[in-house]
């Protein structure tokens, strides 16, 4: 049995047999792994006793799992109502853009991931967005571009 597998296996443990589980065991993993691979997932389903099939839907239907690793700085913007409605899709576009990936994908460098959040809990400041653990708020397209560029 290969490494992954090996502490997949450990990790799931308690949710042996139990396919109600799921969402918890995959979260687990991925605290873990950091996203979830193939294999993982694959151990996950035999020892939940889940078909593979539910797995994998439930890992692609759920933004917040990740099948491949993530970049070393995650991009989270707001798409909450406040920040919907001062501009967020106009922010969340022009990073698409500026960074040539897809909201959920990691950049060709693996330096940043993109993702979406309902609410980051600073509505007064919308439209925001985080970088790792850093926010940044009554941001525009533009000023987002400069944000990104201006990270090492
Ligand atoms: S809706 Fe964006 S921070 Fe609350």
């Amino acid at each position: 049995m290969n490494e992954i597998a090996e502490k997949v296996r450990e990790l799931v443990r308690p949710y042996a047999g139990k396919p109600t589980e799921l969402i918890q065991a995959l979260h687990r993993v991925q605290s873990a792994l950091g996203y979830l691979p193939k294999e993982a997932q694959a151990v996950v389903a035999e020892m939940l006793e889940v078909p593979p099939s539910q797995v994998r839907g439930v890992v692609t239907f759920y933004h917040f799992f990740r099948t491949k690793p993530a970049g070393r700085h995650t991009i989270r913007v707001c798409l909450g109502t406040a920040c919907h409605v001062r501009g967020a899709e106009r922010v969340l576009s022009a990073l698409s853009e500026e960074l040539k990936v897809e909201l959920g994908g990691t950049t060709a460098d693996g330096k940043f991931t993109l993702e979406a959040a309902r609410c980051l809990g600073c509505c007064g400041l919308a439209p925001v967005m985080m970088i790792d653990e850093e926010v940044y708020g009554k941001l525009d397209p533009k000023e987002a571009r400069q944000v990104v560029r201006g990270i090492p």
